[in-house]
Formats: C-alpha cells, structure tokens, sequence
C-alpha cells in the first residue's frame, strides 16, 4: 500500500532528476536481463489473470508484448537496452485506461517483483521510473 501511495504521489510530482539518471546498480539488482524476462514473464501472466485489466489484453501479440516490455524494463533500469516499441502515448491512445486500471497494473507488477523476490527498494525504484508515464497512458 505504501508503494502504491508512494507512486501515485511522484506520479503527481515528476521527479525530472530521477528520470534522466536511473541508478546503475537497478538493472542488476532486477537480476539483469534474466531476472528481467522472468518479472516479465510473471507480470503478463499476472495481467491475464486479473478480472480488473484482463480485458484490455485480448487482442495483444504475447511476443511483442514480451519483447517491448523487456527492453523498456532494461532502459529504464539502466541496462543498457534501447526501448524499440511504440511511444507510451501511441501505444495506449484510444485504449480507455482509467486511474483505476493502471493501479491495477500497478499491483500487479509488484506482485510480479514479489514473486521473483526483487528487493523493495529496487522495485520502488523501476515503480518511480514508470510512474511518469502515467500521463500518457491514462485518459480518465
Ligand atoms: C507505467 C505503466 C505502463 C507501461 C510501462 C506500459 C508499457 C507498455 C509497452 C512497452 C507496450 C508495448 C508497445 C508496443 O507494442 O510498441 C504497451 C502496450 C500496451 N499496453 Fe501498456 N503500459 C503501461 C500501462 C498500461 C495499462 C494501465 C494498460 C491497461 C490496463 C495497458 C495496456 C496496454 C495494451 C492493451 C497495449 C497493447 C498491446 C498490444 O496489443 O500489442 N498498459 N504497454
């Protein structure tokens, strides 16, 4: 709960230093780029089975969706991957993503890190690295 506290606030806030200097050490302690597909893994399975979202992915391309996610993962966490996928903007226009369906997502994600027995600190820190993207991907 705390987390999800903490995201919704620097979601409101924009932490411009933190965007642009990731720490070096986030990527490793995700597990590199293993660990990475594994959170990945978890986390698609997770939206698959989450009544609330679940929807919102019935015509999604696993694959891809795998692949783009992983990379963003990497860049984010300062592993050195270039995010070769759509802009977050592009690929959630016209989607309907209410506040509500990206703390689900939310939730769903740390239950993914949960799982693969990422630190908490390292999950707040990919968490406050994803939290501003919120802009582009919710529309009410
Ligand atoms: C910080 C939050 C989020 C991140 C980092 C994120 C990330 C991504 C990425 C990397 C892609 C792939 C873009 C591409 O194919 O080029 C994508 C697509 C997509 N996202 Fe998100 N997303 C977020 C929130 C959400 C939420 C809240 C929903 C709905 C509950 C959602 C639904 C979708 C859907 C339906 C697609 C298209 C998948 C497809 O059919 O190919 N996303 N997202």
């Amino acid at each position: 709960m705390i987390r999800l506290a903490t995201l919704i606030l620097i979601a409101s806030t924009s932490l411009a230093a933190c965007q642009s200097n990731p720490h070096p050490s986030l990527f490793r302690d995700l597990g590199g780029l293993d660990g990475i597909g594994h959170i990945v893994d978890e986390f698609m399975l997770g939206l698959g089975n989450d009544p609330r979202i679940a929807h919102h992915f019935g015509q999604t391309d696993p694959q891809r969706f795998r692949q783009k996610l992983i990379e963003q993962f990497c860049a984010e966490s300062g592993g050195g991957c270039s995010y070769s996928g759509e802009s977050m903007r592009d690929a959630h226009a016209g989607r309907n993503i209410s506040h509500a369906d990206f703390n689900a997502l939310v939730e769903v994600l740390i239950d993914a890190m949960d799982k693969q027995d990422i630190p908490v600190a390292a999950q707040n820190r990919l968490l406050q690295r994803l939290a501003p993207m919120h802009q582009d991907v919710v529309t009410h």
